[in-house]
């Protein structure tokens, strides 16, 4: 397979374990295992005398039980862990789609999202997320305008990375009940979802429309991307079963320890993620601070639901240089628009960190030194 480079991974891989400044990460602050096993009496025996063997394809039954309780319909069955969400990201779209089949898909957004289905030789067509005075905003009836007779697949995130922009419940019905006229398959990539700003809790994707399918995963809202494990929720039975045989060429099956400890971290799912959910609110609020200093220069597009949000920098230097050179003069690092392929002067920030305000402060020195 001919696949264009992924821009943003490119980026990190260069930058995100040697810049000591991080104000653009999307997971929220992880723990360790001993800090996880805490959450859980007798955890700890029970990890140290887990079996090391393969698990089931599909995840252990155990674990696909905890998950399904974070849904409203969904149920055990229709769960598939994987490794981590780009392992089912890939999956899904080789199991889905043929050279020529017509895609939707919300833009901008995580670049594999689309760029699997580009190489397997697609047509992509963008559904944009556009600025609005307050935020971010989609149009329905341009969803609608995209559909053609070729089309067979919807794909969504939300909360999305990089805008922060985040479907509400009606807007979800909406766009099921779009799919459902055309007769079309919704990939929602809902990684970020746990952490809600506004305390709204919404229905995941699969829990609303039969040829829905749900992506999710420990790395973000629950900070433990060292886990490595995700899962796709569908009630569409055929797409399961595919899913599973393409996980056969993949990894066959999750890291049992993993799955030990994700099960152990969603027993405890709301301690966890209102922990994070603080440290994102608490970052917000300096972040608030920071750029009602500076209007001139920033749109603060604060978000919804995740721990990330898209912003804009009025400077003269195009925004891909500002960010490199910062990196290499101070180490702090902010992820420019151009590896997701945007045009105009936004950068990604990430609240989920605890050291986020540390680094804000340095990040504002800068500013005073180089740009104001
Ligand atoms: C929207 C989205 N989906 C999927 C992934 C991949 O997640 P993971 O690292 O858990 O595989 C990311 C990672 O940044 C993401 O932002």
């Amino acid at each position: 397979m001919m696949i264009n480079d992924f821009k943003l991974e490119v980026f990190f891989g260069e930058h995100e374990f040697t810049a000591p400044y991080l104000l653009a990460q999307s997971d929220c602050e992880s723990m360790t295992v001993k800090e996880l096993l805490e959450y859980e009496p007798g955890a700890e025996v029970g990890l140290i005398n887990s079996w090391l063997g393969y698990t089931e394809v599909p995840g252990s039954p155990e674990l696909r039980e905890t998950i399904s309780k974070l849904y409203r319909t969904i149920e055990a069955g229709d769960i598939i862990v994987h490794s981590g969400a780009q392992e089912p990201i890939f999956n899904f779209a080789n199991m889905l789609l043929s050279k020529g089949d017509h895609v939707i898909c919300q833009f901008p957004i995580y670049q594999s999202l689309y760029e699997v289905a580009n190489a397997i030789g697609c047509n992509v067509s963008r559904w944009e997320i556009r600025q609005a005075d307050n935020g971010w905003a989609v149009d329905f009836e341009e969803l609608e305008r995209l559909i053609k007779p070729s089309t067979k697949l919807i794909c969504l995130n939300s909360p999305n990375n990089p805008t922060g922009y985040t479907l509400t419940e009606e807007e979800i019905k909406r766009i099921a009940d779009i799919a459902q006229k055309h007769n079309l398959y919704v990939f929602c990539d809902e990684v970020y979802k746990g952490v809600e700003l506004d305390g709204i809790s919404r229905p995941w994707f699969a829990d609303v429309y039969e040829k829905g399918v749900s992506l999710g995963v420990m790395s973000k809202a629950y900070g433990l991307a060292g886990l490595r494990i995700g899962w796709v929720a569908t009630k569409d039975k055929e797409i399961q079963s595919k899913l599973i045989k393409m996980k056969h060429y993949t990894s066959i099956c999750s890291s049992s320890t993993s799955e030990f400890l994700a099960n152990v971290a969603l027993k405890h799912s709301n301690t966890i993620l209102e922990r994070n959910r603080k440290i994102i609110l608490k970052n917000l609020n300096a972040a608030d601070t920071f750029f009602s200093k500076y209007p001139q220069i920033f749109k603060n597009n604060k978000p919804v639901a995740g721990p990330i949000a898209f912003h804009k920098m009025n400077i003269d230097i195009p925004i891909d240089q500002f960010c490199n050179q910062m990196i290499k003069e101070k180490g702090i690092l902010l992820l420019p628009a151009t590896v997701f392929d945007y045009k105009g002067q936004y950068f990604r920030m990430g609240y989920g960190r605890s050291k986020f305000i540390d680094n804000l402060k340095i990040f504002e020195e800068y500013l005073l030194e180089k740009i104001i």
